[in-house]
């Protein structure tokens, strides 16, 4: 099969559209036909080398949709020729082999595309929102960087569970796209003043949940818009792994959460679980919606990495096998 491999850290030339091996599913694996794939701002870290305990060689990519072609040991609840989606290491290839637990059902009226498109920006978001903050109705909730994969998955996600919705991007013309999926307040972080505009909009109060995943570039703005008691849930640092900023200990009420849904214990039991029970129907109802920016064919990748990084994109880029 055809795979983008890495051997070695560094610039776009370090990935390589090889043959490899077709891989075989171990003991609960599927082996998934990959018809498309999404891309991640995490892969342009992992390739660079600067992603933490990334080995080497690898095959790129975090999430595919396609179609079930063989089952490992002890698989249930999947027959080959099914369409499915899912989070996997090693998506970026014409086979990939995926965790059961890991693996949904593709809604019938969701194409590929769109279904690549899901897995990591939505879970991501779903585990912040719904299992980490616990989001209710009614609650005013600030994204930062609203455009990315996470942040257009998490202003769905929290518009369907009737919260006020407040997200930042570099650009007006993303702050104008989130707009037109249902964002409420929306700020161009370069040159507003976030703190300033959040209390404005917001009567004074702040906001109850701060997505934050930008870095030491936001965080004071992020930290001074958020309301007595608020929930700050750090899932991302795209602006450099070193953070500092004034927490102004003694003065401020706030609960400082960091999160990883490869890591955290609560993801497979509860995230995985209710994102089963609750998104997944919203996704066959066409009430949640995939965000797809462009889709290019997976030799491409080189070119969805540029893209990452020019920071003009709107929800996922995808690319199709
Ligand atoms: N904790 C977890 O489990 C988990 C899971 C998945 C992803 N993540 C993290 O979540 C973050 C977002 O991932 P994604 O795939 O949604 O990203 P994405 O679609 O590539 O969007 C990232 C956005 O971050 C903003 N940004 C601000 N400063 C930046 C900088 N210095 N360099 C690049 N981008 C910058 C940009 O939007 P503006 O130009 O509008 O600011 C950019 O478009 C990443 O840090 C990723 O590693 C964490």
């Amino acid at each position: 099969m055809k795979a983008w491999i890495v051997r070695e850290f560094g610039g776009l030339d370090v990935m390589h559209w090889e043959d490899l091996p077709v891989p075989e599913p171990g003991p609960g694996q599927v082996r998934v036909r990959v018809r498309a794939t999404g891309m991640n701002f995490a892969e342009t870290r992992m390739r660079a080398g600067t992603y933490s305990g990334q080995p080497l060689p690898f095959v790129v990519g975090m999430e595919a949709a396609g179609v079930v072609d063989k089952l490992g040991e002890g698989v249930e609840g999947f027959a080959v020729d099914q369409r499915v989606f899912g989070r996997a290491r090693g998506a970026h290839a014409e086979y990939v082999c995926i965790d059961a637990e890991h693996l949904l059902p593709l809604p019938d009226n969701l194409g590929f595309e769109q279904g690549a498109a899901v897995p990591v920006g939505w879970l991501t978001a779903w585990h912040a929102l719904h299992t980490v903050a616990a989001l209710r109705p009614g609650q005013r909730v600030l994204i930062e960087a609203v455009a990315s994969s996470v942040g257009s998955a998490a202003l769905q996600i929290a518009k369907q569970r009737g919260c006020w919705v407040a997200g930042t991007a570099s650009r007006d013309d993303k702050v104008a796209r989130a707009r037109e999926w249902g964002l409420d307040a929306g700020y161009n972080y370069k040159r507003e003043n976030l703190a300033e505009r959040i209390a404005a909009d917001t009567g004074g109060q702040g906001v109850d949940v701060g997505l934050m995943t930008i870095g030491e570039e936001t965080a004071t703005m992020l930290f001074d818009s958020m309301g007595m008691g608020g929930k700050i849930v750090m899932y991302g640092s795209t602006g450099g792994r070193q953070v500092c900023f004034s927490l102004n200990i003694g003065v401020r009420n706030v609960e400082l959460h960091s999160m990883s849904i490869s890591t955290s214990p609560r993801f497979m039991p509860e995230s995985m679980a209710s994102f089963r029970e609750i998104a997944l129907p919203l996704f066959a109802q066409g009430v949640f919606k995939p965000v797809l920016d462009v889709v290019l064919p997976l030799a491409e990748l080189k070119r969805a990495h540029q893209m990452i990084d020019e920071r003009t994109h709107f929800g996922k880029i995808v690319m199709t096998v």
